[in-house]
């Protein structure tokens, strides 16, 4: 593995790759460098045939909290709109394996971005969600004005953009923006346990099915529906489908070949 130094990458249990943030004297502030890390990281797990589904945390007090700051104030607009693009940071559809989020303490700013970039996230108690970037004069770059909005509603997702107004764990699963919430001592385990369950699934069916579920955000109902159908039809030609079936009614676990 190559050796990082704003990440430690992990495969802590057969078959699940781990990401954890790791400048926490910044609160795991994102950085380009730590960017560039994770972006090499999930890109190795993605090409890795052993890995099948992807984990990523910071620590109990901050998932992260969010763009590093003190980086971006030295940044000029125009340096953003010729070598920058912070959307793209957390454009997390690029990698074909499903990707969870573990968040304890603090998902701000480009923090809260990245938890909802990932295809699902396991909150702990301490977990606190927030876009606080109006209180710096700019607004959230990295998908929050539209990723937010999607997942917890218009009027919600105004008071978290305009006032700063921060979600607990309890509310983020309330509004729909978590998975589940658990206690502290748990949450990566928790998080580690549910890619597990993912990755123990035919991966064939895995990779169509998070792309179809992707398609919602992006295509009318009924493309959204067009490209449902052809990925059905896709996975009737597969292995896998014919194992599974077979499986149910010969009443045993299915063995999965990924193909
Ligand atoms: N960037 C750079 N450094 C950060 C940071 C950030 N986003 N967040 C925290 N840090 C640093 C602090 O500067 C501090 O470092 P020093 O000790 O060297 O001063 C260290 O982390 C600890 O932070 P605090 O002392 O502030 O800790 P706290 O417990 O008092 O407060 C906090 C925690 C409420 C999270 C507070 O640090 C804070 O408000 N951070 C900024 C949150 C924010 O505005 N995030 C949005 C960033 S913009 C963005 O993300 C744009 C985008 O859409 C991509």
């Amino acid at each position: 593995m190559p050796n990082y130094e704003n990440i430690i990458v992990e495969t802590p249990v057969e078959k699940v790759g781990l990401v954890r943030l790791n400048r926490p004297k910044a609160l795991n502030a994102l950085n380009d460098a730590l960017m560039s890390e994770v972006h090499e990281a999930l890109t190795g797990f993605d090409a890795d045939s052993d890995i099948s589904c992807m984990v990523i945390t910071g620590n109990e007090r901050a998932f992260a909290a969010g763009a590093d700051i003190k980086q971006m104030s030295g940044q000029s607009h125009i340096e953003y709109m010729m070598t920058r693009s912070v959307s793209d940071n957390f454009n997390f559809t690029r990698y074909k394996k499903p990707i969870i989020a573990a968040v304890s303490g603090f998902a701000l700013g480009g923090g809260c971005e990245m938890a909802m970039a990932c295809d699902m996230i396991v909150a702990s108690e301490s977990a606190v969600f927030g876009q606080p970037e109006i209180n710096l004069g700019i607004l959230p770059g990295g998908g929050g004005t539209q990723r937010l909005t999607r997942a917890v509603g218009k009027a919600l997702a105004m008071e978290i953009m305009l006032t700063d107004r921060r979600l607990s764990a309890d509310e983020a699963l309330k509004y729909g923006l978590v998975n589940r919430v658990v206690a502290p001592e748990i949450y990566l385990d928790e998080a580690i346990k549910l890619a597990q369950k993912v990755a123990s699934m035919s991966q064939v069916a895995i990779r169509l099915t998070k792309d179809a579920i992707n398609k919602a955000y992006e295509a009318t109902l009924a493309e959204g529906l067009e490209f449902e159908k052809k990925n059905f039809i896709l996975l009737f030609g597969t292995e896998d489908r014919q194992e599974g079936m077979t499986a149910f009614v010969e009443k045993r676990k299915p063995h999965w070949k990924n193909k």
